[in-house]
């Protein structure tokens, strides 16, 4: 990671970490009488992991604005439903795995039924934060909550998640060329992953009131980033190390799932990579030196070992 980067990340993400550490999930009432779901929240969320959700917000605000902080409330709302996704994605009648962000898996700890509760508890909570602790105009507020809706639900993440599901085990695929897996391929990473680092831009952008060629920009960066992203995923588990990158590795090859190394092999999985890296770059060209922190993070999404 350059030393730029570092920096960057070493102003934003101790701030991060403190502002979702202090969220109360619970009243006294609930703390007394349900505790184990109030600590199973926590237990993820303050696990850690890289915080490029609530990262790319602030980025992309500050493009436009210096107070950052304005946007951590919107910024959390992403990484409260990213944490909600990766505790179901991890349960046994999906993922089944037992490693995340270096702990063990939610469901391990608090079991299968309080895991699924603090998931629909942490995607209620994201939603709850855009409405009522943004510092903004009520336009913007739906503004904000209509991207959250879109980027999590039926057409991106979630729906994402179903045709990773699906497909597992090649029992989408069995009549299938290999353009129409390639086509099935890039739609579900581009929903199951690229939606929510799209809007997690885009919430920063609209949250400073950018204007709409920013918008579309940066709509086209987080659509190739977001699919660089999972590709780096695919590589990494893999090729990853399971002590670097805290979470199980191998998952896919056992589960039988599509991803770009199943598909295409490693080699060309990683061009396809490096090809996705240079269009990110090209994309942020127009927006000039005050994107560098984004170019910066776009490096470090394709050369990450976590
Ligand atoms: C993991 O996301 C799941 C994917 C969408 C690939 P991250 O790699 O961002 O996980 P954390 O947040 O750092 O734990
Ligand atoms: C999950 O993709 C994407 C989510 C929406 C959580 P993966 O299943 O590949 O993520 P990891 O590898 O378990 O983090
Ligand atoms: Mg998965
Ligand atoms: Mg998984
Ligand atoms: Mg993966």
């Amino acid at each position: 990671m350059s030393e730029y980067l570092t920096a960057c990340l070493n102003e934003y993400v101790p701030v991060i970490n403190a502002y979702l550490k202090e969220l109360r999930f619970t009243d006294q009432i609930g703390a007394r009488l349900a505790a184990p779901l109030d600590n199973a929240m926590h237990y993820s969320v303050d696990a850690g992991g890289k915080r490029l959700r609530p990262v790319l917000t602030i980025m992309a605000y500050r493009l436009l604005a210096d107070d950052w902080q304005r946007a951590l409330p919107v910024a959390a709302a992403y990484e409260l439903i990213h944490t909600y996704s990766l505790i179901h994605d991890d349960l046994p009648a999906m993922d089944d795995d037992d490693l995340r962000r270096g702990r063990p898996t939610n469901h391990r700890v608090y079991g299968e039924a309080m895991a699924i509760l603090a998931g629909d508890a942490l995607l209620t909570e994201a939603f709850r934060l855009l409405a009522e602790e943004v510092d903004a105009d009520s336009g913007t507020v739906v503004k904000l909550i209509s991207g959250l809706s879109r980027a999590a639900g039926r057409d991106g993440m979630v729906g994402g998640q179903a045709i990773d599901i699906l497909s597992q085990g090649g029992n989408d695929q069995a009549n299938a060329n290999i353009d129409q897996q390639s086509e099935l391929l890039e739609t579900l990473h581009r929903r199951k992953t690229g939606a929510m680092i799209t809007g997690s831009l885009l919430a920063g952008v609209d949250l400073a009131q950018g204007d709409p060629f920013l918008r579309s920009r940066l709509t086209e960066f987080g659509s190739i980033v977001g699919l660089a992203f999972q590709v780096a995923d695919d590589i990494l588990d893999e090729v990853g190390e399971e002590e670097s990158l805290g979470k199980d590795i191998g998952s896919d090859r056992e589960l039988g799932k599509l991803t770009f190394v199943s598909l295409f092999g490693l080699e060309e999985a990683r061009l396809r990579l490096a090809d996705l890296h240079r269009q990110a770059l090209l994309l942020l060209e127009p927006l000039g030196e005050k994107a560098d922190s984004l170019k910066a993070l776009a490096d470090y999404i394709v050369e990450r070992d976590r």
